[in-house]
């Protein structure tokens, strides 16, 4: 692998924003130059060198939710397209979910996942054990040193691993030693809603009845019941995609992230659209849990902004157009967005709802403190060199013909970004290079220290 310099960046890390550069060997961070009187002559003059002139360096982007749909699903993306999008959009290192067919709930199907990662992956890489109501003995078999959770969906989603039973759920809390990942919507609260909802429309539920079938109780109640475990047992929680400002109550702004026991997770969709957006979108922007109201998403930035919720991810998850033009009760929830997920959030610094800085905690820095993600998530000497370069200033739509993702369609699709991914480093590969990828490049595994 060639050393490389990247001089003259701007780089965002650790609260901060420098003129600098970064020194690549062996994959890994050498040295990081930064100064306020940084010279062209402080840098070392006999390296392959790149002059990035300006553009803003960020830690590549960690995301902790995503489903790559291998193995078994595959027809709806796989692990090498998806992670090339992904790449595409920043997006260094990701955490994929276990609804795949086979679903990751045995060590086996774990293992046969992280080889697929190993032979196809461009990002680095680590996949969730899953909970089901009764594999508690697999799920304790599962090493802490290469495996980024557990994931429990305490509300039924796409692929059916609801795990309801109390006795299964307080073993799971009080048993396992990973960081357990929570879907919470209530079940009985979705039943009771969807039987409400069939009487009015019978099977032509309108796609806007999202939101009512999947509500704001079922969110509430869910999270209520987990945090509540999570206190009881003393379990290392983090609720995933929030999506209402009930939700909030839970948590806690005041105590050091490193310290945190409950930490929580926003996804783009929620802070980007709202219950207005079915009229257009419809069932091209229904997820679980569903998009809501403008308050919901209003109190889900201001969460972001002042430290209760501590990571942006994108749960992305995508289906074919076919599915999901299907009728209500046959459609899956779920879209793709790993594409689009930091530029995106790079509207809302554009938009002054937050500073550089804080998009870098929630999206890079944060997942690799919560999961104790090691070397990387930091600009930092020693540490891996995933990184990302983007202009803030340099206008795009998005189109169908530069969606990178399998189903070929996003819910972006007509928005206008200001900011643009230029280039993306995995491990010092450079995998992106505006708008062309290296598909020869492949990740590692993660590896957590805890
Ligand atoms: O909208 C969703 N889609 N929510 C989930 O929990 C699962 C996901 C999927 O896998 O399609």
């Amino acid at each position: 692998m060639q050393d490389l310099l990247l001089k003259n960046a701007l780089i965002v890390n650790e609260g901060k924003i420098f003129r600098g550069g970064v020194l690549i060997r062996q994959g890994r961070i050498e040295k990081l130059f930064g100064a306020p009187e940084m010279q062209e002559e402080d840098y070392p003059q006999d390296i392959r060198t790149m002059d990035l002139d300006g553009l803003y360096l960020l830690p590549g982007v960690i995301d902790d939710q995503v489903h790559f749909r291998e193995p078994g699903l595959t027809h709806k993306g796989d692990i090498a397209t998806e992670s090339a999008a992904a790449v595409a959009g920043g997006i260094t290192s990701f955490m994929e979910m276990p609804n795949t067919l086979p679903q990751t709930t045995t060590q086996k199907a774990l293992e046969e996942k992280f080889a697929l990662g190993l032979e196809h992956s461009l990002a680095n890489f680590s996949f969730y054990m899953g909970a089901t109501n009764d594999n508690l003995e697999e799920l304790r078999a599962t090493d802490p040193g290469s495996v980024c959770g557990i994931k429990v969906f305490m509300g039924a989603s796409t692929g059916n691993m609801l795990v309801d039973q109390p006795e299964s759920l307080a073993n799971i809390f009080r048993l396992t030693r990973l960081p357990i990942a929570v879907h919470c919507e209530d079940e009985a609260t979705i039943q009771a809603n969807l039987a409400i909802a069939r009487k009015l429309y019978r099977d032509d539920i309108p796609a806007h009845h999202h939101p009512v079938i999947r509500d704001h109780e079922a969110c509430e109640t869910s999270s209520r019941l987990a945090v509540s475990l999570a206190e009881r047992y003393g379990t290392r929680l983090h609720l995933l995609h929030l999506s209402t400002a009930g939700e909030l109550r839970y948590l806690d702004r005041n105590t050091p992230l490193h310290e945190k026991r409950i930490t929580a997770e926003a996804c783009i969709h929620h802070l980007w659209f709202t219950r207005e957006d079915y009229r257009e979108k419809g069932p091209w922007i229904r997820w679980n849990p569903a998009v809501k109201d403008a308050s919901d998403r209003e109190a889900l930035i201001s969460g972001l902004a002042d430290g209760l919720i501590d990571v942006v991810a994108t749960d992305h998850a995508p289906h074919t157009r076919e599915e999901k033009q299907r009728p209500y009760l046959q459609c899956p929830s779920g879209g793709p967005m790993v594409q689009h997920a930091l530029v995106a959030m790079l509207e809302f610094f554009h938009r002054g709802r937050l500073p550089l800085e804080k998009i870098v905690d929630l999206m890079c820095h944060n997942p690799a403190v919560i999961f104790g993600v090691k070397d990387r998530g930091f600009i930092r000497e020693g540490y891996a060199a995933d990184l990302v370069a983007v202009q803030l200033d340099s206008p795009w739509t998005v189109t169908a013909d530069n969606i990178r993702y399998k189903c070929g369609w996003s819910p972006m699709e007509g928005t206008v970004f200001k900011s643009a991914v230029m280039h993306t480093f995995v491990n010092g590969r450079h995998v992106y290079n505006q708008g062309k990828t290296d598909h020869a490049v492949r990740g590692e595994a993660l590896r957590f220290s805890r």
